[in-house]
């Protein structure tokens, strides 16, 4: 049993590729906010928490259980570790795809201490099976356990400890109602940061990685950022490297010497970003057009597009979602250099 629990826990859930890649788990460790003074930006969830938390520990009970949703690097993981700082709770982590089987799911719960966290990243990937055993689990505190095979098997029933179910997802709409509606302490969505939040988390992080940058440097970087503090952080990485491989200082100028080497635009869009804008554009003539001929025409994952790249185009305003697919805005062709199409402008007799 215990040895499954360890398989089943993972220490450091990082489900963004890029980083990933780029190894800098260790720095972004370093960058995360330490409680929730540090923590910069989604004021209303903080203040919601607080309050939620506060009660509580008055009650002297654990919270009720958590979901965060949005999309990747706006800091869902972080609120799950914040609140276990905050309650004095220890935190398990595991994510969806890693409970596998019912018995997967069975031993991390029995081998929770009372006023744990259990967190699962990426909740939307948990099979329904699995899914089925944690509704007990987490309305009364019991996971109903199947004992031998065939005529002679039994159920029985065993109580946990009580405990915090916090979850994090980048795709809410994939998570049942029953799973949504136990929840019970709330479902929270992280919002895009604004460009003012984004400058004070790079300011932050510049201190804490020593660096020497300045005013006009943080902002252009802020403005490339896509709204999320993830990226933020590796950029201001990315550009440190650059400014200290060339020897050079981290000025405005410089910052836009090292992004364009990445790809990276004004507003903040990526090679595969302008790909899809001018992919709905040159082949499907703006749209509409669905996201399965779109992930096909690039040779990309579905679900990669519609959860790292959508969310930031349709914030900016650069595409829309109609119900006969994706169509690109006037705002998006303007991004591409493109004059909007007369044919499509609604003329006003
Ligand atoms: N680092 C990453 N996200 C942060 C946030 N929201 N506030 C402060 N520092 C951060």
């Amino acid at each position: 049993m215990t040895q499954d629990f360890n398989k089943t826990l993972i220490n450091e859930p990082v489900s963004d590729e890029t980083l990933e890649k780029s190894g800098d788990k260790v720095l972004d460790q370093e960058l995360r906010p330490n409680n929730f003074e540090e923590y910069i930006g989604q004021e209303q969830i903080k203040n919601n928490l607080k309050i939620l938390l506060t009660a509580a520990k008055e009650r002297n009970h654990p919270p009720e259980h958590l979901l965060f949703y949005g999309p990747p690097g706006l800091g869902k993981t972080t609120m799950a570790h914040l609140i276990a700082k905050e309650t004095g709770s220890q935190i398990k982590v595991t994510s969806g795809p890693v409970i596998e089987r019912v018995g997967d799911l069975a031993s991390v719960l029995t081998n929770l201490s009372p006023g744990d966290i259990l967190f699962i990243d990426e909740i939307h990937r948990l099979n329904k099976t699995v899914e089925e055993v944690l509704y007990p689990a987490m309305e009364s505190g019991q996971i109903d356990i199947i004992i031998g095979k065939g005529p002679s098997a039994r159920t029985i029933q065993l109580d946990l400890p009580p405990f915090t179910l916090i979850s994090a997802t980048t795709r809410v709409a994939m998570i049942s109602s029953p799973l949504r509606s136990r929840f019970s302490g709330g479902v929270f969505r992280l919002e895009f940061y604004t460009e003012k939040e984004i400058e004070k988390i790079i300011s932050r992080s510049a201190k804490i990685l020593n660096m020497n940058i300045d005013e006009g440097a943080m902002a252009e970087i802020s403005k490339r950022s896509r709204s999320t503090p993830r990226t933020a952080n590796y950029l201001l990485k990315r550009c440190r490297d650059y400014a200290q491989v060339l020897k050079k200082q981290l000025t405005k100028d410089v910052v836009e010497e090292a992004l364009s080497l990445l790809s990276i635009d004004r507003r903040g869009l990526t090679a595969m970003d302008r790909s899809i804008l001018s992919t709905i554009v040159e082949k499907y003539n703006g749209g509409p057009v669905g996201l399965g001929t779109i992930a096909a025409s690039l040779s990309e994952d579905e679900a990669t597009i519609e959860e790292f790249s959508e969310p930031y185009l349709i914030q900016l305003g650069f595409i829309e979602r109609t119900p006969r697919g994706r169509v690109v805005t006037p705002q998006g062709y303007a991004h591409l250099g493109l004059d909007y199409p007369e044919e499509k402008q609604i003329k006003f007799a």
